[in-house]
Order: structure tokens, then C-alpha cells, then sequence
């Protein structure tokens, strides 16, 4: 299985999904760049949140607040004091690991929740050696805060100092009132957000998957203090669920883990994750979690600003209480290449068997909806194609390619998913139809050219 993901990389460079970032210098371990397709893809798994949990919806409005924020934000969150992993340095080779990544990978033992202290003991105890140089020489570990910090101005002291956000969530509680006094919603509503955030992990890794900058989809889902949160709770993760089908996930690979109370963030009185099978085991996808009136109670506090809610009906003032679902999105198309990745052996031409690559990627998520293939170079066949493409551009993403054998060319749109081929060759010029040609099954069929537009509307 470790192969798939080898071959999903490639496949990601090659076909300009994924790069490398600053590749010409080497990298920068765990970085990132999304190509030509993979912002199309990107975008498109976006655009589909944002359509089914916002646009769609009449109980939930759209923020983008700003990565650099009041540095008072993350104080009132608790992100300054508690955002933190145990840091262990081994003294003799100077390596420096997450302690709970340490002693899980050696002895199967969780300490999460566990003080520094209390892990040291059990490093000890189970005599956990230094992967590098296989020494048992430990420092206790110590609080390392996942924070980026950063300055504002030309400053360099601890006036100036500022962080990048560690999640999108506290933008919409520091919102919350300006929300609530322009949208006009009542509770129960949502404000949701999609954005860049920053987190300095210690382990990064398994490409996309855990990154130091990375985008998440969430929303803040607001409800009274008297409503049955256990009840909107269910409801959210079964919508999660509904939205994990419409990016083509299988359902028996995507599990629930309900988080027990020691490894939940600090804000959470109910978190569960929706884990999925990835070729390097079933890890985190997105989660839900029940904050409470945690982050508007601290902000009430730390700003003494009101973050009450008045409600009309009964009169009564009170401070929301909040559903959190989240969804990583660049883990979210990590898992859409994941399951859409399938090899198949098909006949050639010539009747040898060859491994035909191809991303049966659900059609809305494709980044190129239509190929237009003129058979040659003839400018009689490229004026005939390029008119086609001219009709189709505005309402899809289309490609349009000339060179090297159809053969090749189908190949190449099928390893990027692209649901239809079109190709004009000479009978074009003779009876005005082309060969439109299906990515799952291979089907050539012969349209006129007048009957695209029908064609289309009808499958895409
Ligand atoms: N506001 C809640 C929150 O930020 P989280 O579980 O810490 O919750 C949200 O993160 C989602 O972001 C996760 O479910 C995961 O999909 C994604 N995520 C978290 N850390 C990540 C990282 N280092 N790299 C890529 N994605 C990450």
C-alpha cells in the first residue's frame, strides 16, 4: 500500500498537481506548491464546500478574516498558554522528537494528556532508545508551541510580536457581534471561513498530509446554551458523511473516532473525527467538535466587549454555545487522489495488454471537464476544434490539446482525470460529427456537433 502513495506522488509531479516547493534550492522539507491541475482541483473541492455549506444554506453566512490578527486573540483562546506538543532532545546525538510520537512508535504506549514529567518516567521505564544513535539519554520533555510567530513593524521587541493564525475558528468568534448585527440571522446560524493556517509541527509528513501551512474549511455553528447540542451534533456529522460521498470517498473506508476527554483540544467537551483509509493507514480527515461557549466566554472576558446573543422571542440574553465541523482541505484532496487513483490493464490497438493510469474523479472535482483533440495538425481540423472550444469555454473548464498520438493524448487526460475527450478528424469534415469519448468506460460514441451543448448538459 505504501506503493500507492509513491505512485500518487509521481503522478502529482508529473502531472503538475504537486510540486515540491523552491525545488530549484532544494526544497523546503514538507512544503508544498499546488501546479496548474492541483489549484484547479483545489479550487474545485472549495468551491463545492462553499456552495454546499454556505451558498445552499440559509443559516450560514461567509467570513475572510486576516491571518495576522490582534496577538490578544490567541491569548483569549488559550492558543499562547496551551497549543502546544512535548518536545524530548536526546543528549547524546542532540535529535530532537514528539515525545508522544516517540514513545507510541516504541512501545504502542499513548500519553497523551500526560505532564512532562509523567512521560520522561515512562520513556525510561520502557527503556525507549534514540532512533538515530540508539542511546536512552532523554531530557524531560518540554511544552514546544505549535504558534508562528511573527512582528509587525520595524520593531524587533515584545510589543511588536504577532502570530500567524493557528486555525480560521477564532476569526469568526471575533467577528461573532459585526456578524450578527449586518447578516440579520438568528441563532441558530453559522459563519463559515476558508483560509490559510500556519502550525509549526514538530513531525510533519506523508506528502500533503501534515504540512506547516495548509488550508482548512470551517464553520461555527451557533446554538443556544438550552438547545440538544448532542442532537445537532449527530446531525453535522451525518452531513459531513453526505459530503464525503459527493467527493467520491467510500464510505467503508471513512470511520468515526469519538476523541476520549484527555486528547481533545482544550475548548471541546465532544470531538469526533472522521478518519480515512490512506495508503499509510486510517488517520484523521476532518473532525467535529462541541466547543461550548468557550472562545465567546473568553473573548468577553479578555476584550470586555459583549458577546451575548438577544433573543427576540424569549427575551433572554445569553452567549452561544458552538459546533465545529472542520475539514483540512488539502488533506481532503489528498484523499479525493486517494480514491479516485485506479490502474487498469486495457488492450492496445495492436492487441498488447498496457496498464491504462486514470483519476476517476467525481465530474464536478475534475480540473478539466472536456478535451478538445483535433486528430492533426490540419488548420481545417484545428479551425473545426478550436470553434468547439470557443462554445464551451464559458461554461467549462476545457482543455485543448494537439500534440503526439490520440493515444498518448487520451492517456494523458485520463491520468488527469478529465470525464470527456472530444476528437474532430476528417470524417468531421464530411458529416460534421465528432468522436466524444467517456474516461470510466472508454466508450467512443459519434455526436454532431450541434448536439454537444445537449450532450453536455445532460452528463456533466
Ligand atoms: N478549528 C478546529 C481545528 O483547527 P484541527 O483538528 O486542529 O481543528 C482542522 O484542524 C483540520 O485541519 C483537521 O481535521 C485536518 O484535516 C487539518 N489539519 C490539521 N493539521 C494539519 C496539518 N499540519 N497539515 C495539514 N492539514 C492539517
Amino acid at each position: 500500500m505504501e506503493d500507492l502513495m509513491e505512485k500518487i506522488t509521481n503522478l502529482a509531479k508529473k502531472r503538475g498537481f504537486v510540486f515540491p516547493d523552491s525545488e530549484i534550492y532544494g526544497g523546503l522539507a514538507n512544503t508544498w506548491d499546488f501546479g496548474p491541475l492541483g489549484i484547479e482541483l483545489k479550487n474545485n473541492i472549495k468551491k463545492l464546500w462553499w456552495k454546499t455549506f454556505v451558498q445552499e444554506r440559509m443559516d450560514m453566512v461567509g467570513l475572510d478574516s486576516a491571518i495576522i490578527m490582534n496577538p490578544k486573540v490567541w491569548e483569549a483562546s488559550g492558543h499562547v498558554s496551551g497549543f502546544t506538543d512535548q518536545l524530548v532532545d536526546c543528549k547524546s546525538c542532540k535529535n530532537r522528537l514528539r515525545a508522544d510520537h516517540l514513545v507510541e512508535d516504541a512501545t504502542g504506549i499513548d500519553v497523551e494528556g500526560k505532564s512532562p514529567k509523567e512521560v520522561l518516567e515512562i520513556i525510561n521505564k520502557n527503556k525507549v532508545k534514540c532512533p538515530t544513535c540508539g542511546k536512552i539519554d532523554w531530557t524531560e520533555p518540554r511544552n514546544f508551541n505549535l504558534l508562528f510567530k511573527t512582528q509587525i513593524g520595524v520593531l524587533d521587541d515584545a510589543k511588536s510580536l504577532a502570530y500567524l493564525r493557528g486555525e480560521t475558528a477564532q476569526g469568526m468568534f471575533a467577528d461573532f457581534k459585526l456578524i450578527l448585527a449586518t447578516s440579520r440571522k438568528k441563532i441558530p446560524f453559522g459563519i463559515a471561513q476558508i483560509g490559510k493556517a500556519f502550525r509549526n509541527e514538530v513531525t510533519p509528513g506523508n506528502f500533503i498530509f501534515r504540512t506547516r501551512e495548509f488550508e482548512i474549511a470551517e464553520f461555527e455553528y451557533f446554538i443556544s446554551p438550552k438547545a440538544d447540542w448532542q442532537k445537532i451534533f449527530d446531525e453535522w456529522l451525518g452531513i459531513m458523511q453526505k459530503f464525503a460521498d459527493k467527493i467520491g470517498l467510500d464510505k467503508n473506508k471513512l470511520h468515526l473516532h469519538e476523541i476520549p476527554t484527555e486528547k481533545r483540544a482544550h475548548y471541546s467537551k465532544r470531538t469526533v473525527d472522521l478518519e480515512y483509509d490512506f495508503p499509510f493507514g486510517q488517520k484523521e480527515l476532518w473532525g467535529i467538535a462541541y466547543r461550548t461557549d468557550y472562545d465567546l466566554s473568553a473573548h468577553q472576558k479578555h476584550s470586555s466587549k459583549d458577546m451575548k446573543y438577544f433573543d427576540q422571542e424569549t427575551h433572554e440574553a445569553y452567549i452561544p454555545h458552538v459546533i465545529e465541523p472542520t475539514f483540512g482541505v488539502e488533506r481532503t484532496l489528498l484523499a479525493t487522489l486517494v480514491a479516485a487513483y485506479n490502474e487498469e490493464e486495457v488492450s492496445t490497438a495492436t492487441g498488447e495488454k498496457e496498464t491504462r493510469i486514470v483519476l476517476k474523479l467525481p465530474k464536478e472535482l475534475a480540473p478539466f471537464k472536456i478535451a478538445i483533440l483535433p486528430l492533426s495538425k490540419k488548420p481545417e481540423l484545428e479551425k473545426i476544434a478550436q470553434d468547439i472550444f470557443d462554445s464551451f469555454k464559458e461554461s467549462y473548464m476545457v482543455d485543448y490539446d494537439v500534440s503526439q498520438s490520440i493515444g498518448k493524448r487520451y492517456r494523458r487526460q485520463d491520468e488527469i482525470g478529465t470525464p470527456y475527450c472530444i476528437t474532430v478528424d476528417f470524417e468531421t469534415l464530411e458529416d460534421k460529427t465528432v468522436t466524444v469519448r467517456d474516461r470510466d468506460t472508454m466508450k467512443q460514441e459519434r455526436i454532431k456537433i450541434t448536439k454537444l451543448p445537449e450532450y453536455f448538459s445532460k452528463n456533466l
